[in-house]
């Protein structure tokens, strides 16, 4: 079955909404309620395709996990020994920071695992996690760098000092899980900031985790406490229609519980460069983390050169801030950011093609994309159909595009939306957008 979104041109988009829960999040809660000890409560997890992957991996490593029921799940947790041999391969499906994480997490197990991935995460680099692993003492067998991922059991792991070598809360994330189970520290240094979510949550859970600039650090052995997690709104999924109603004449939308951790919010920052009009709102904290409300208007946006600076910040929102880009009056210039290659699909590559079958001049380069834009008034975009490859990201940012479309907009192979945004299509329908979601075998 392969599923579209055919959207029809203009609209504008109003009203107030929340988006699905943190994806990062989400996946964290259950690792860390998993590992934990006690009974973990968790309210706005995320019901997506990606977040239940990781789930059913810990179900499947003997964790009794109830939900999810709006938004709520309970882990009970075993402590930081008490996970059991799976039966079966993991599926991490389209799941990313699932393999990564686990790797982290499994590699200190005295029990052999193997992770897997659909056909996305399957072509997806994992020495970045392999590597580091392995010189903390871990056995792990990847097929060329990429899944499957086997990891055979060790007595234990020693800490290390890791320099890395891309901006990566992944790869982060898994030398911090695996130091827990290490002898001695652990410290990941970070060539710029990225998110913070799994040394927050890890000092939310009652582990010393110390930070001295770019430096993390934490010591292995330390219990994990049960914690109540309140998930925000992911700021990765409101990206589309802060573009969306940037670009849209007309529009005025707030965005309701949106996750405001500093490391997050680059998308805000970049927009508003353009001159985009976001107002913030009710600030305020949930679970540990900043959240606020958002008011977005439509905007007169400019080009601008992206601060490389940003860009580990709003990473996962490049290919909105494409769709932005085309709508801005001059050239936008992002660099720094080949990361967005090795993403669910090559992010430059895709957006590049994309843009240009909708009648944009956008040049992809090996770490970025020239955009030119065209312009405040008018359609931005010509009639026709594009490629998401499966990529979740891919697909809403051409959905919201159709906004500023001569005609309709088609999107092919949509499905795996819901990998981060279920209910994306009744959403942003409600809000305005012309969009129809259709399937074909
Ligand atoms: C994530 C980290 C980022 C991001 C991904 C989620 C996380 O990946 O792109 O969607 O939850 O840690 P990298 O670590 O590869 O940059």
């Amino acid at each position: 079955m392969v599923r579209s979104f055919r959207v029809a041109p203009g609209g504008a988009l109003s009203g107030a909404l929340r988006v699905p829960g943190d994806k990062s999040i989400s996946h964290r809660s259950v690792m860390l309620g998993a590992i934990a000890e006690g009974v973990t409560e968790v309210a706005g997890f995320l019901e997506g395709a990606d977040a239940i992957s990781t789930m059913e991996i810990f179900r499947a490593l003997g964790v009794r996990i109830d939900g999810p029921s709006a938004g709520r799940v309970t882990v009970h947790g075993v402590g930081l020994h008490g996970l059991r041999a799976p039966a079966r391969p993991l599926d991490c499906g389209n799941a990313g920071t699932a393999m990564r994480l686990l790797m982290g997490l499994l590699a200190g197990q005295r029990f052999e695992s193997t992770l897997v991935g659909d056909e996305s995460l399957s072509k997806r680099p994992m020495r970045r996690v392999a590597e580091p692993l392995a010189a903390m003492g871990a056995r792990i067998e990847t097929r060329d760098g990429c899944p499957p991922v086997r990891i055979l059991p060790v007595d234990t792991l020693r800490g290390i000092r890791y320099r890395m070598p891309m901006a990566s809360a992944q790869v982060k994330s898994a030398l911090l899980l695996a130091g827990l189970y290490a002898q001695g520290e652990t410290t990941v240094i970070e060539p710029a900031p990225t998110r913070d979510h799994t040394e927050r949550m890890l000092g939310g859970f009652g582990v010393a985790v110390a930070r001295h600039g770019a430096e993390v650090t934490l010591r292995g052995g330390q219990p994990l406490r049960a914690a109540a997690i309140d998930v925000p709104a992911d700021i990765s999924s409101a990206a589309f229609f802060l573009v969306g109603a940037s670009i849209a004449p007309g529009s005025d939308l707030v965005l309701e519980h949106v996750g405001m951790n500093p490391t997050r919010t680059g998308i805000l920052e970049i927009l508003r460069l353009m001159g985009a009009d976001i107002e913030v709102r009710n600030e305020r904290e949930a679970g540990g983390e900043p959240v606020a409300d958002l008011r977005v208007r439509a905007a007169a946006l400019r080009g601008i050169e992206v601060p490389p600076g940003l860009v580990p910040l709003a990473i996962d929102e490049f290919p909105a801030l494409f769709v932005a880009a085309a709508c801005a009056q001059g050239r936008t210039v992002v660099t720094g950011a080949a990361e967005l290659r090795v993403k669910e699909s090559d992010r430059i590559a895709v957006m590049a093609d994309g843009l240009r079958a909708l009648g944009v001049d956008a040049t992809p380069t090996p770490d970025g994309m020239v955009i030119e834009g065209r312009g405040n008034r008018g359609a931005v975009f010509a009639s026709g159909a594009v490629e998401a490859h499966g990529d979740h990201r891919i697909a809403m940012s051409f959905a919201v595009a159709a906004l500023r479309a001569a005609g309709d907009v088609t999107v092919r192979d949509t499905a795996n939306v819901a990998t981060s945004f279920p209910g994306f299509e009744a959403l942003a329908h409600s809000a305005g957008l012309r969009i129809e979601s259709r399937e074909r075998a």
